[in-house]
């Protein structure tokens, strides 16, 4: 990797056999989101921001694109953008673009491989930075390089509306976790989407070509390579809804029959109609995300927002 040592600390790509017996124990069954990614999973989510009908990522690029300039204005000069869940850095190319003598970037993402594909084409496309990959599961508590420590103000990015696939507490505690590392004078750049209409909400999460539905059953084929598992693929039905009592898109993989599912030692069973929740996607208010993220110490400085207030990117500062 063109002489760039990768921070590896090793995270573990699937979840324990154990946890995932536990969640399919529990009365609403359920699987950690993190399983959708496997390197399939990753394929088929870039295949979904390009859909028409997933608004979010054409949303957030217009919104870069717009204000950019601004954004890394905020961001500062002499800053080291850390970037968690940095997958193919295509948004952070922008900012670079604009930022004024970076001291470095640390992307961190679970995949390797990604890490070290997006880590080459950045170094040429920015020859002069130094970038410090970091391979880790970001959601854990992590040791960054202490190289890092040494590189100037911390500024962290995070894009994607990833944030809104964590329960709101368990979001406030992530946020929280970054204000640590951006002590004392750093910032955060956030993307965050939005309430909206709830049927271009279903749309996105139920598109035409039915990518998202092989993107959520390709869990049930990840278990049955990875951990013996013997789902069988045509017996479950993606089914995605929005859910406006708790302001979340709800991603479930329904059964379509009664039936027993093995894995490892355990038998599964499932009555006809009974779910496994995959995912969870919450949408904010401006002031929703403003109330959560004051609780995890820090205050919204600016928000950029496309011309249909479809998406919002968030600067903020440490209160
Ligand atoms: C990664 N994350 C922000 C996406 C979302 O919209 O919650 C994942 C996704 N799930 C279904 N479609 C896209």
């Amino acid at each position: 990797m063109n002489g760039i040592s990768l921070h590896d600390l090793a995270p573990e790509a699937l979840a324990s056999l154990d946890e995932v017996v536990r969640g399919l124990h529990s009365p609403q069954k359920e699987l950690p989101c993190k399983l959708l990614y496997d390197e399939r999973g990753s394929e088929l989510f870039e295949q979904i921001t390009a859909l028409d009908e997933y608004y979010p990522t054409r949303a957030e690029m217009r919104i870069m694109r717009g204000a950019g300039a601004e954004m890394a204005a905020r961001l500062g000069a002499e800053s080291v953008l850390i970037e968690y869940g940095s997958g193919s850095s295509t948004k952070t190319r922008i900012l670079l673009q604009h930022l004024e003598r970076p001291t470095g970037y640390v992307p961190i993402d679970i995949s390797r491989e990604q890490l070290e594909r997006s880590t080459q084409s950045l170094s040429e496309a920015f020859p002069e930075l130094r970038v410090m990959p970091v391979c880790a599961d970001y959601t854990g508590s992590l040791e960054l390089p202490r190289m890092v420590g040494r590189a100037g103000r911390r500024v962290a990015y995070y894009p994607g509306s990833t944030i809104g696939n964590f329960v709101p507490e368990d979001a406030r505690r992530f946020l929280a976790r970054i204000a640590e590392v951006c002590a004392p004078t750093g910032g955060l750049l956030i993307g965050v989407d939005l309430k909206k209409d709830p049927l271009m909400l279903h749309r996105a999460y139920n598109d035409a070509l039915g990518v998202t539905a092989a993107f959520n059953l390709n869990v049930l084929r990840r278990l049955n390579r990875e951990l013996g598992a013997n789902f069988a693929l045509d017996q479950f039905r993606h089914y995605a809804f929005y859910n406006p009592v708790f302001a979340r898109v709800e991603m479930h993989l329904v059964s379509l029959s009664e039936q027993v599912v093995r894995l490892g030692r355990a038998s599964i069973h499932f009555d006809r109609g009974e779910s496994i929740w995959t995912e969870a996607s919450y949408k904010y208010t401006l002031s929703d995300f403003a109330q959560l993220a004051a609780r995890a110490g820090w205050r919204v400085a600016q928000v950029w927002t496309d011309d249909r207030t479809l998406f919002s990117v968030q600067y903020l500062v440490l209160s």
